[in-house]
């Protein structure tokens, strides 16, 4: 049984429907990578799943539970974290307080402090800067904290909305290994990137979508050799 399971999603802004037909499974302690071109519908994917957009129509299951019609927050609360695309963190709160948002559903003083620990772990530099404003760490490290910030709910599966988008090579690197990072954790992954290539080597399988359909998918591997994908997607 797959631990999120998308079946044939159709979803939308008001009456303007993006997404027909999605079908997307994720099993336990899989990395999925979901790509596509702009517009595709990928983070409309993941908007519909934590329960932010129109649904209107399909299943969505996580863990066998049905998530259809769940506030952000329960989803959050059933151990199902997301970080959107853009790194969005408060610029004007210092990283601490940033985390501590993270755990805005958990009322157990403890509970919030061994999560800031595990995140201080996994994010070393976050610890170190956990006194800086948001808005005044670089670009890779806002994408770290508003990861950190999503963990901080102690999450068995993660969904993360282009981590890599508008960072240096460096950078992307750093992300890509600690997203490795969380898998051995036992973290389970679904990951939307513009950076494909680098995506599928990571990952287990992944999915293609366009125009708001699934197009292709299989292994990493299977995906990275597809000479229509790489032609489409991996630039020839
Ligand atoms: N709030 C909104 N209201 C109306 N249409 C929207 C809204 N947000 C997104 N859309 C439309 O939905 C479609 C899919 O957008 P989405 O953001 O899911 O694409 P994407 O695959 O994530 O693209 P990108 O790679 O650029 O992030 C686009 O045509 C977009 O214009
Ligand atoms: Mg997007």
């Amino acid at each position: 049984m797959a631990m999120l399971e998308l079946r044939n999603i159709d979803a939308g802004y008001g009456r303007i429907q993006i997404l027909h037909d999605v079908t997307i499974d994720v099993s336990e302690g899989e990395v999925v990578c979901v790509i596509g071109p702009n517009g595709a519908g990928k983070s409309t994917t993941f908007k519909v799943i934590m329960g932010f957009i129109n649904y209107l129509g399909g299943e969505i299951r996580f863990e066998g539970e049905d998530i259809v019609g769940k506030r952000p927050d329960q989803i959050l609360g059933y151990g199902l974290g997301y970080v959107p695309q853009g790194r969005i963190v408060f610029n004007q709160m210092t990283v601490r307080e940033n985390l501590e948002i993270g755990a805005y559903i958990e009322r157990d003083a403890k509970k919030v402090k061994d999560a800031m620990d595990y995140v201080f772990t996994l994010f070393p530099r976050l610890e170190e800067r956990q006194k800086q404003l948001g808005g005044t760490m670089s670009g890779g490290e806002q994408q770290m904290l508003a990861m950190g910030r999503a963990l901080m709910t102690r999450p068995r599966m993660i969904m993360l909305d282009e981590p890599s988008l508008g960072l240096s090579p460096r950078f992307v690197t750093e992300i890509f290994n600690k997203i490795l990072g969380l898998a051995k954790e036992g973290i389970t992954i679904m990951v939307v990137e513009q950076n494909a290539a680098r995506a599928l080597e990571i990952a287990d399988r992944g999915y293609v979508l366009e125009l708001g359909r699934n197009r292709y998918e299989g292994t990493g591997q299977e995906l990275l050799g597809n000479p229509d994908v790489r032609r489409m997607y991996l630039g020839g």
